[in-house]
């Protein structure tokens, strides 16, 4: 038994918690500031996860064994750092290493140092160099905001006078990055990782934009499956040895170790697979397919992780079914969200053979559940294969009720046909 905090308050952490529980070892789990859904399942605090001094005294004051930092903002405002000073075992890279996702120009910097394959990326601090990346580079543009931006920094498209446009944007806030065109099928590959190994789950795709057929903007995610049936078996090999282990090491040669999940965001490009960029993080909703079908205890992993001796232990195991979620989002998702509304229908959606949910923006009252935000809840569907997952996930959308709410339908499609 492990007494275990889980920072956060969206799907993923209600997916490691939910991973968690299901260890037949009984963890003692509380989660902050959590969900109307993690609520049901666990005891919730409520504090401020960003909150370095405040996290830290609630882990001394409750013998936490074991701090899982979902979400980045924590890991940026130092958070790890904090408990880590204080002996505490955390899952979640300290304030410099989080760079990796915090600051774009960190990441390539890494990757260079470190030989890592990526896009080719210019810089730009105002907007003459912006537009001069712009044409060198020619389209499809890829302009990112170099900080966080909650997935709103990055813009792809064709159109010169819109990646001028979101470039002029994102410079007000600093720079930009303009990159080369990565073609290609994306995939999300989590390695845990002690500051010196790494170990991989299993690979993942994610669904970016808002509306089928990948149109619309960027979002958080729309969806996702695990695993991917049309990858060659030495890609995770390939992956920890070109991008996974050469970026951990270099990170531990500058006194800066990753000790947490390194996310790489892929693009598996004919000539060779490559990074588009890096999380140091759960990704969300990608964490909602691979951690139901991880059959390795999940606490133990985070433990060497947080605690050295990743090298030591087998690769993870993985269940042979798959999994496909879909994400329920608010009318407006992902630009002004209308939220407040009631959700029904949730039993139903979970009585479905094969389904569960995971709760993000929901919130109860004495009425029952409400969305309290853009994406309020992942279905998530387990079955033998992917047409009677995506059969299930669709079935239980259908039995949920959220007045202007709305999803993808082709999530997992193209694995079926
Ligand atoms: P990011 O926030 O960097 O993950 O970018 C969001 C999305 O934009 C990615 O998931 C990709 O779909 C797309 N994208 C980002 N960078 C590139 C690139 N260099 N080439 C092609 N697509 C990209
Ligand atoms: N699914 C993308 C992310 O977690 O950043």
């Amino acid at each position: 038994m492990v007494r275990i905090l889980v920072l956060g308050s969206g799907a993923r952490e209600h997916a490691i918690i939910l991973s968690l529980l299901s260890e037949r070892a009984g963890h003692e789990i509380t989660s902050a500031p959590g969900n109307a859904g993690i609520a049901a399942d666990v005891p919730v605090v409520a504090l401020d996860p960003t909150n370095a001094s405040v996290v830290a005294q609630y882990a001394l004051d409750n013998d936490v064994e074991l701090v899982v930092i979902g979400p980045e903002a924590p890991l940026v405002a130092g958070v790890s750092d904090a408990l880590r000073n204080r002996g505490i075992a955390v899952f979640g890279p300290g304030k410099a290493a989080a760079q990796l996702e915090g600051s774009k120009t960190f990441a390539k910097r890494v990757m260079e140092e470190a030989g890592v394959p990526t896009g080719r990326a210019t810089r730009a601090g105002n907007l003459e160099e912006a537009v001069e990346a712009i044409d060198e580079y020619g389209s499809p543009y890829v302009i990112k905001a170099d900080g966080l931006a909650a997935g709103k920094g990055v813009l792809v498209t064709e159109d010169r006078e819109a990646a001028i446009a979101h470039a002029r944007y994102w410079l007000g806030y600093g720079s930009v990055l303009v990159e080369e065109f990565l073609d290609g099928q994306e995939v999300s590959l989590f390695l845990l990782s002690d500051g010196h190994d790494v170990l991989p789950l299993s690979p993942a795709q994610d669904y970016k934009r808002a509306y089928d057929g990948d149109a619309g903007p960027n979002t958080g995610g729309m969806g996702a499956y695990s695993p991917l049936p049309w990858l060659p078996d030495t890609f995770v090999d390939e992956v920890i040895d070109t991008i996974g282990l050469p970026v951990v090491r270099q990170l531990e040669k500058e006194q800066t170790p990753f000790i947490g999940l390194l996310y790489c965001g892929l693009i598996a490009t004919a000539d060779g697979v490559k990074v588009i960029e890096f999380n140091a993080r759960f990704g969300d909703p990608e964490t909602q397919v691979v951690l139901p079908r991880l059959e390795t205890p999940l606490s133990e992993l985070l433990l060497a992780a947080s605690t050295g001796g990743l090298g030591r232990l087998p690769w993870p195991r993985f269940s042979n079914d798959v999994a496909v979620t879909v994400v329920l989002a608010s009318e407006g998702y992902p630009d002004e969200v209308v939220t407040g509304r009631p959700l029904t229908g949730l039993e139903d959606a979970a009585a479905v053979e094969g389904v569960h949910l995971a709760h993000a923006a929901t919130g109860r009252t004495e009425e029952g559940y409400r969305a309290t935000g853009g994406r309020v809840l992942n279905v998530v569907a387990r079955a033998a294969d992917f047409a009677a997952a995506r059969e299930r996930a669709y079935e239980a959308l259908g039995r949920i009720r959220l007045e202007g709410g709305h999803y993808r339908r082709d999530i997992a499609e193209r694995v079926v046909r």
